[in-house]
C-alpha cells in the first residue's frame, strides 16, 4: 500500500506517519528528515539545501525527486510505504506517477489533514525535537518526561531553524501556492480522503484506518 499524507506545515504528517507505519509495517518516508538528516551530517547535498529549508521554500524538484528515486528503489518499499512530505508540487506528483508506474505500482490514497489555522500555529510554535535521534516532542501536547530533554537520548531538545515565525510564514505561502493545488490534482483519480486532524493522534489514527477499511 502507497499512501501520500498531505496537509500544512504542522497539520500533524509526521505524527501520523510515524504511527501508520507501525500499524501496517511499511517504511515511513519523510523527505523534510532526509534533508534534515543530509543537513545534520554535512554531505554535499545538506550544504546545498541548508539555505533553503532554513528560509522555510521549497528545495527544486530536481534534487528531491532523485533523492525519492534512490530511496524507493531500496527492498523495504516492495509492501509499500507512507510517503510524508512528498510530493510537494505538481512537477514532483507527475514525477512519481511515471516513477511508479515503471515499477507497475500506484498511489493507493492520499490522506489530506485539515487542521485550523490556530491549531498550525500552536502546533508548530511548541514543537521540540531531538537533534540526535529526530524524535519530535510538543511543549504541551507531547512533553517529554524531563523539560527540555529528549527521553529517549537525554539531550537537550531543539527548535527547528524553520519554526520561527518568519520561516513558517513562508511555509505556508509556499504550501498554499505549491502543495494544496495537489488536493485537486489527486480527487480527480478519487484517492483523496479528507481527515479531521484536530484530536489525540491515536484518535486520528483510528479514524485513518477506519476510513483506509484496514
Ligand atoms: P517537512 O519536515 O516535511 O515539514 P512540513 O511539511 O512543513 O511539516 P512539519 O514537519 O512542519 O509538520 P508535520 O505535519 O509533520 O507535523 P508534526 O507531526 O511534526 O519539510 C521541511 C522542509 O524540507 C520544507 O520546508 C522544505 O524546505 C524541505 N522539503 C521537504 N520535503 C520537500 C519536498 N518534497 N520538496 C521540496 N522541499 C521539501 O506535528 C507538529 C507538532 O504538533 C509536533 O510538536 C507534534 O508533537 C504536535 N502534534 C502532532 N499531532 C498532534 C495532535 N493530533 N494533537 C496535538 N499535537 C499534535
Amino acid at each position: 500500500m502507497i499512501l501520500i499524507l498531505l496537509g500544512p506545515p504542522g497539520a500533524g504528517k509526521g505524527t501520523q506517519a510515524k504511527l501508520l507505519a507501525a500499524a501496517f509495517s511499511i517504511p515511513h518516508i519523510s523527505t523534510g528528515d532526509m534533508f534534515r538528516d543530509q543537513k545534520a551530517r554535512g554531505t554535499e547535498l545538506g550544504k546545498k539545501v541548508q539555505a533553503i529549508m532554513d528560509s522555510g521554500g521549497l528545495v527544486t524538484d530536481d534534487i528531491t525527486n532523485s533523492m525519492v528515486d534512490e530511496r524507493l528503489a531500496r527492498a523495504d518499499v516492495m509492501s509499500g510505504c507512507i510517503l510524508d512530505g512528498y510530493p510537494r508540487t505538481v512537477g514532483q506528483a507527475e514525477h512519481l506517477d511515471r516513477l511508479l508506474a515503471k515499477l507497475g505500482r500506484g498511489v493507493d490514497r492520499v490522506l489530506s489533514y485539515e487542521v485550523s489555522e490556530e491549531a498550525l500555529v500552536d502546533r508548530i510554535g511548541g514543537r521540540r525535537s531531538c537533534p540526535a535521534c529526530g524524535a519530535v516532542y510538543h511543549l504541551t501536547q507531547n512533553p517529554p518526561s524531563r523539560v527540555g530533554t529528549c527521553d529517549k537520548e537525554g539531550v537537550a531538545l531543539v527548535q527547528r531553524e524553520d519554526d520561527k515565525p518568519e520561516k513558517v510564514r513562508n511555509r505556508m505561502q509556499e504550501y498554499a501556492a505549491k502543495t494544496a493545488p495537489l488536493k485537486g490534482y489527486y480527487a480527480g483519480r478519487g484517492l483523496v480522503v479528507e481527515l479531521d486532524g484536530l484530536g489525540a493522534p491515536e484518535a486520528i489514527l483510528a479514524e485513518t484506518r477506519r476510513r483506509l477499511g484496514r
